[in-house]
């Protein structure tokens, strides 16, 4: 990408709410058409209808839940069957819990991996077809700042190394694709105030730990506006007083043996 966006269709995951819908919004104000998927039909639709009209850009809400590939499937085969084609995919859709290991349910483990890993990969698998034979097209993937510590947040270790193999997946897939006129990007966002972190209880009590969507969103425009012959890998987008990217070692930490 890099060309003229308008016109163009992107795909967005997860984007009735939260940062999809605010880069289903940064599609819509650079003059692409969107098709935009979530589970719930209510709210998909009204963000439909709302981007529709602020942006006056055809907007399809398609429900679509990305743990189940027949949903992916529907969701590819509605985008083309409306717009020809798929220009942009904003893989975004995510789920978040908080467990020490020993206590985190069998089936919660297993749905942050089919929604945070395999519903990304899939859906990648499903979209690159035409997009290789269009020598065109632009993928962004919504990573995760956790995966910037080292070790993983405590009580976040399921989700973040699940986002962890997500950004080598992505950074892998960038080398591949990028002889084919693909571009592959990583977004690592930052502790952001949406409902995936409205529970939070030791961030949410201090609302300035929380970013804004907008440093994702503008992160996002960069990476489908540069010129074409560029592509921005990773991008991470961190809250200064985000504490789980404080530095490991405290700098008063005094050393135990003095
Ligand atoms: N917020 C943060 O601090 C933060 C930081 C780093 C990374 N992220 C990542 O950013 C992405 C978006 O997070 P957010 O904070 O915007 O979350 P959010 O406010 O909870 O919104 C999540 C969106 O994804 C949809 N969704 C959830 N499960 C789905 C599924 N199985 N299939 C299809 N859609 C699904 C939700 O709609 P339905 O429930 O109706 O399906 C909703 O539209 C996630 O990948 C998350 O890991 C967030």
């Amino acid at each position: 990408m890099g060309l003229e966006l308008k016109g163009r269709t992107a795909v967005v995951t997860g984007a009735s709410r939260g940062i999809g819908k605010a880069l289903a919004s940064t599609a819509a104000a650079l003059g692409m058409n969107l098709v935009i998927g979530a589970r719930t039909k209510g709210p998909l639709e009204e963000t439909a209808k709302e981007l529709a009209e602020r942006f006056n850009v055809r907007v399809l809400p398609v429900v679509c839940d990305v743990t189940k590939l027949s949903d992916l499937e529907n969701l590819v085969a509605s985008a083309k069957k409306e717009f020809t084609k798929i220009d942009v995919l904003i893989n975004n859709a995510g789920v978040s819990s908080q467990y020490p290991f020993q206590d985190q349910p069998l089936e919660d483990i297993e749905r942050l991996a089919y929604t945070n890993y395999l519903g990304y990969v899939r859906l990648i698998r499903l979209v690159i077809g035409d997009m290789i034979k269009d020598k065109s097209g632009a993928i962004i993937n919504m990573v995760s700042g956790s995966t910037l510590c080292d070790p993983l947040p405590r009580n976040f270790i399921v989700y973040s190394s699940l986002k962890v193999g997500l950004k080598a997946f992505s950074k892998g897939l960038f080398w591949e694709l990028r002889d084919h006129g693909i571009k592959v990007t990583s977004i690592m966002p930052g502790v952001t105030d949406t409902d995936l972190t409205g529970k939070l209880k030791e961030i949410s009590n201090d609302t300035s730990r929380l970013m804004s969507t907008q440093a994702i969103e503008d992160a996002v425009r960069f990476a489908l506006t540069v010129p074409a012959n560029v592509c921005p890998l990773e991008i991470s987008v961190i809250n200064q007083r985000t504490p789980w990217t404080a530095p490991v070692i405290p700098f008063k930490q005094q050393h135990p043996g003095k």
